[in-house]
């Protein structure tokens, strides 16, 4: 028995605001589980994670076969998880191993619950999310300023927001708010206030950008889909924030529900040796928390848009990024409804 995720009567819009599948999520900072079963919601799912013996993470909907009880509230046995209500004991692929209150229950050895499978990378644990429930997961690469671990150096940040999933993409994808939400910042004061933004494809996704000027401020965005959505941008730093060319930024969202998201950004030089060293000794010392303060501008805005802001806009040129975001957003919508809607019949 296996569980679909979704009614099949819902719009384009309804099924966006949950959340585009059929990719992975980093959906947790690897230090947030440990041996206790911790429950999340990420695309309107309540889902429970543990680590075993081994340190493997395992994902199952965090939901008990018996009478719904949390079982992100149980006991982790390692490779199977323990309601506290009345025992029943579910491994990591969702099977139910044991019923410890009664001889010969039917119930064991049946797939109960819907599992995700899971993978610790670059500090972060992903979940793949497909459109049904029991589908393959897809490939999963990163940008060669996460794979390439030798040449580049990182910190993962994340924080949740309140606030729709979309508009924090979205944020991401407008490079000119930099220069006015961030101009006090230590990295965004310079260059024009005005400019003339282009959008080039790329084969995973596309580049929006200034159309001159480059290497000042926050002046691109690429977004890209490859087995993840990513964004990736460059900021120009001062020689006194140490070594390593510029500051990149790796970013993904995850919906948590219709309301809340989690952002995660990964702050990257290319430093190695002795190097990364300093980089790292300077980046917890004295430029987290003005990293910190940059997020914090864009949580406040975001945060208290208009209700329904993407319901009454006036986009103009400089939104050309996250038109085209969406469109392609709307379409793979469309697609994974249209195959929900195949299963359902
Ligand atoms: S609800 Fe979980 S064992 Fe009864
Ligand atoms: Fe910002």
């Amino acid at each position: 028995m296996t569980t679909h995720t979704s009614s099949t009567a819902q719009t384009v819009e309804e099924y966006l605001e949950q959340g585009i599948r059929g990719i992975w999520y980093p959906v947790l900072a690897s230090w947030e589980v440990s041996s206790n079963p911790v429950g999340i919601t990420r695309l309107e799912q309540q889902i429970v994670l543990w680590r075993d013996q081994q340190g493997q993470i395992h994902a199952l909907e965090d939901r008990c076969p018996h009478r719904g009880a949390r079982l992100s509230m149980g006991w982790n046995l390692g490779d199977r998880i323990a309601c506290w209500y009345h025992g029943v004991e579910v491994s990591g692929d969702g099977v139910v191993q044991d019923v410890p209150a009664v001889d010969r229950c039917p119930l064991v050895g049946q797939k109960c619950l819907r599992s995700y499978p899971a993978k610790e990378i670059h500090g972060a644990v992903f979940l793949y999310f497909g459109v049904t429930a029991d589908e393959e997961p897809c490939e999963l690469s990163f940008p060669q300023e996460l794979a390439n671990a030798e040449e580049y150096s990182n910190f993962l940040c994340t924080a949740s927001w309140k606030c729709n999933y979309q508009y924090a993409l979205e944020n991401v994808m407008d490079p000119m708010h930099g220069t006015y939400l961030h101009s006090s910042s230590h990295s965004m004061a310079e260059g024009d206030r005005k400019a003339d933004m282009t959008l080039e494809p790329t084969d995973s996704g596309f580049i929006f950008k200034k159309s001159d000027q480059m290497g000042v401020n926050f002046d691109w965005v690429e977004f890209a889909s490859s087995g993840t959505y990513w964004m990736r941008l460059s900021i120009p730093y001062k020689k006194r924030f140490g070594p390593g060319g510029h500051f990149w930024i790796i970013g993904m969202v995850v919906p948590e529900d219709k309301d809340h998201c989690r952002v995660f950004f990964w702050r990257i030089r290319k430093v190695k040796d002795w190097q990364r060293d300093i980089w790292r000794f300077m980046y917890r010392n004295r430029l987290e928390q003005l990293h910190w303060d940059v997020l914090e501008q864009d949580r406040i805005v975001l945060e208290n848009l208009a209700p329904n802001a993407r319901g009454r806009e006036y986009l103009y040129q400089h939104d050309v990024g996250l038109s085209r975001l969406r469109r392609m957003m709307q379409r793979t919508a469309q697609q994974q409804l249209a195959t929900l809607n195949e299963v359902a019949q």
